[in-house]
């Protein structure tokens, strides 16, 4: 059985994951990789790596030729303008859906959005990645798709949540949202499965699924502090007006100093949004999709973890 699956994002965090759980399932993996120094690394682990970039159609023909399945994971995460989150997460999907609509048959789309897609109004990143969203809707034509909208991901080479949880191994709590604020996690190989099961079993198409790791109700800070140490020494809850006078002072030093912020204004109004909870039920009923991994064994397995350094352990 001819089983290519194509993969953009191999580079990164979740798309490294989805690239492993597709490889050990026994389909050939190719990425879309921008620097030859990634393209060694994936080579190193089996995966097939063309070079090239959403911006630039011409090469993303040879990633999709001949697939039976497109994983489009890549994304811009850090920015402060819709500008900065535009050319990316909106354009690019556009690009590579025109390349998918030349195969014949076209393969199979998935779409890793983000739950912040439900909230467009809140920040530039959510926008944007609600407008991709949008964009594989009305462009994707005889494509059969399916989109993903993870909550907060955690796990091995995460660089967002895993400072928070390295930080309250040591027995302290930084709570970066408000009390009342419910939000939904899910450990990075159980997304990776959920996708694998769609395109594997020819998932049900034109379907969002967005998925946790099924903590009834969702997760308050509180639950987050007491089920990842019940020995905390103290909690630091950063007050809103804080957090926003943080975000727009990093706004204006990612200016001063010329780098692409992940901690904005826009992150913020995320972080203080009072409810980003799932609910598993519809990937349950039509992907026989269940969570296996709590956030206690995820946590487990973070910190046991052979992707883990020592030093990034601690
Ligand atoms: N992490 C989360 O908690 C979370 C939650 C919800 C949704 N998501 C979504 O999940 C997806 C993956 O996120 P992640 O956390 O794995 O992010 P990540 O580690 O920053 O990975 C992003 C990937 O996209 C690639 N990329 C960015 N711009 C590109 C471009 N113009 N052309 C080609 N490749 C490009 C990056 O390549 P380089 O390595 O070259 O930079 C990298 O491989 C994204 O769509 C994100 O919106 C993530």
């Amino acid at each position: 059985m001819h089983t290519t699956v194509a993969l953009t994002g191999a580079s990164g965090f979740i798309g490294g994951v989805i690239a492993r759980h597709f490889s050990q399932a026994g389909w050939h993996v190719r990425g879309l990789v921008r620097s030859p120094r990634q393209a060694q690394e994936l080579q190193d682990l089996g995966i097939e790596t063309v070079q090239g970039n959403l911006e630039s159609p011409a090469s993303l023909l040879p990633l999709v030729r001949d697939c039976i399945g497109v994983i489009h994971c890549a994304a811009a995460i850090r920015g402060v303008s819709r500008e900065d989150f535009h050319k990316t997460n909106v354009i690019g999907v556009s690009n590579i859906i025109k390349t998918c609509l030349a195969q014949s048959p076209p393969p199979r789309f998935v779409l890793l959005s983000s739950l912040a897609a439900r909230e467009p109004s809140l920040s530039p990143y959510a926008w944007s990645k609600h407008e991709g969203e949008s964009v594989l809707a009305r462009e994707a034509g005889a494509i059969e798709w399916g989109i993903f909208r993870p909550p907060a991901v955690y796990g091995p080479k995460d660089r967002t949540l895993l400072p928070l949880f390295k930080l309250l191994r040591k027995g302290v709590g930084l709570q970066l949202g408000p009390s009342h604020a419910k939000f939904s996690l899910i450990h990075v190989d159980d997304l990776a499965q959920a996708v694998l099961l769609w395109l594997k079993n020819g998932g049900p198409p034109f379907h969002t699924f967005e998925i946790d790791d099924g903590f009834p109700g969702g997760y308050s800070w509180g639950d987050v502090f007491r089920l990842s140490n019940p020995h905390l020494h103290f909690c630091l809850r950063i007050p809103p007006v804080m957090l926003k006078i943080l975000g727009k002072s990093n706004e204006t030093f990612s200016r001063l100093f010329g780098y692409v912020p992940l901690f904005t204004g826009g992150k913020v109004a995320e972080l203080l949004h009072p409810n980003w909870v799932c609910d598993n039920s519809h990937a349950t009923q039509t992907l026989g999709w269940t969570p296996q991994i709590s956030l206690k064994e995820g946590l487990r397995r973070l910190f046991t973890s052979d992707t883990l350094t020592p030093s990034q352990r601690n």
